[in-house]
């Protein structure tokens, strides 16, 4: 099935990071390798100004690599009181400096009248021509010309990108899983889906440098990622065999709604040009064929969900850039959810891809049977899916 044989099979693969056998705590709770998330979630406990101030200092230092634009603006905001009180009244389960970054963005494209001085420094609202110099003067006049409708964006609205380029990480996780379940299908179910766009894995065309293009090569989304490192993830010559998909999210996003398309687009950093070309041809895929994603808090529905799945189909439960929305005891509640709901069944799985402090992702492997739990960490992994750094003593070779 995986371009890069000899492989081992999979229970020899997980066997190489357990030490040669499958080992399984017995019993909840399970190693916690997705704990580390406040790089991008404040500390609840600290709504004070000058804890913001902290988090989004801390924050603008992973932000900065990939979008020198944003990193820069979030250390002003984090030096400057009345922005700062904007970004405040974001609501506390949502990264307060990127909501205020994509309130600003969405007014921007909308753009309703003359271009204001700021536009200039946005390569995606500018065109081809981007001013120099420092942006921070023209934000800020623009940030508080608009206060009162940036005020209700940042209140209102959730970071809920739905970024497809993380579908290069989570192809070769579920390649995994898919060989662990042998010859039955995958029953996807997304935890914090969005728009639903990665559960439309299959339909996009993936380049990983090495010369052979996978999924739909014909596919208008065209997703690049870099491999990192020496060893080598997993990769299908096949897509994995999916019996159903079903996302779950607090507010799904309606695809054939131009707002909810348009807030989805100023998600999308102003560097990030390719993202957002692929953010569109994925939009127009998902109006054609749209993801079902159920509106609700995935702890109250994954039960049902998770229950309706038959038993020819391995449940694959997924979450990307979402668990870290949870608070501590709800992340706590939805592992030890899927230990409960994967008591009578041979196998659920689960696949995590969630910031780390490090300013990256991290990519995990969790395997459910009857009630024992594992999890391995499969990966390190750029925010958007733009690199992937297989782990070398993970599923894979060397
Ligand atoms: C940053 S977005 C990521 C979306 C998508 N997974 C991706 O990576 O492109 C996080 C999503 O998780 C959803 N979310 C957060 N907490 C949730 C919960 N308890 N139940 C369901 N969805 C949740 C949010 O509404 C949001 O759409």
């Amino acid at each position: 099935m995986f371009g890069r044989p000899p492989l081992l099979t999979v229970r020899d693969r997980l066997g190489t990071v357990f030490g040669g056998v499958e080992r399984y705590s017995d019993s909840y709770p399970l190693p916690r390798l997705e704990g580390s998330y406040v790089s991008m979630r404040r500390d609840p406990r600290n709504r004070s100004p000058a804890g913001l101030s902290r988090h989004l200092v801390a924050y603008a230092r992973g932000v900065g690599v990939s979008s020198p634009l944003y990193g820069h603006l979030l250390l002003a905001v984090a030096d400057d009181s009345e922005l700062l009180d904007l970004a405040g009244t974001a609501r506390p389960d949502q990264p307060a400096g990127l909501l205020l970054l994509a309130a600003v963005h969405y007014l921007l494209l909308r753009n309703e009248g003359p271009m204001p001085p700021i536009a200039g420094f946005y390569p995606d609202v500018a065109g081809g021509v981007v001013r120099t110099g420092d942006p921070v003067p023209a934000f800020r006049r623009f940030c508080l010309e608009r206060r009162g409708e940036i005020r209700a964006l940042v209140a209102s609205r959730r970071v809920q990108t739905n970024e497809v380029g993380r579908s290069a990480c989570l192809l070769p996780a579920f390649a995994l899983a898919s060989e662990m379940a042998r010859d039955r299908p995958l029953a996807l179910v997304e935890v914090g889906a969005s728009a639903g766009l990665n559960l439309l894995f299959d339909h996009y065309a993936y380049d990983y440098g090495d010369g052979v293009m996978r999924g739909d090569a014909a596919a208008t989304v065209r997703i690049s990622c870099s491999l990192l490192g020496k060893a080598i993830p997993p990769l299908p010559e096949a897509m994995p065999e999916v019996a159903s998909r079903v996302g779950v999210d607090l507010d799904p996003v309606d695809v054939r709604e131009p707002d909810a398309r348009l807030w989805q687009r100023a998600l999308i950093w102003p560097e990030h040009t390719t993202r957002a070309e692929n953010l569109r041809h994925a939009l127009e895929i998902a109006q054609e064929t749209p993801p079902p994603v159920v509106g609700g808090d995935a702890l109250a529905l994954l039960p049902s969900i998770l229950d309706s799945i038959p038993r020819d189909a391995v449940p694959c439960v997924f979450h990307t850039h979402a668990v870290y929305q949870f608070a501590p005891e709800d992340r706590e509640r939805l592992y030890a959810l899927l230990v409960e709901r994967a008591a009578p069944r041979d196998l659920v799985l689960r696949i995590g891809m969630e910031p780390s402090e490090a300013g990256h992702s991290v990519l995990t492997f969790s395997i459910y049977r009857h009630s024992r739990a594992a999890e391995q960490r499969l990966a390190d992994c750029d925010y958007h899916g733009a690199w992937l750094a297989w782990s070398a003593d993970s599923a894979g070779h060397t």
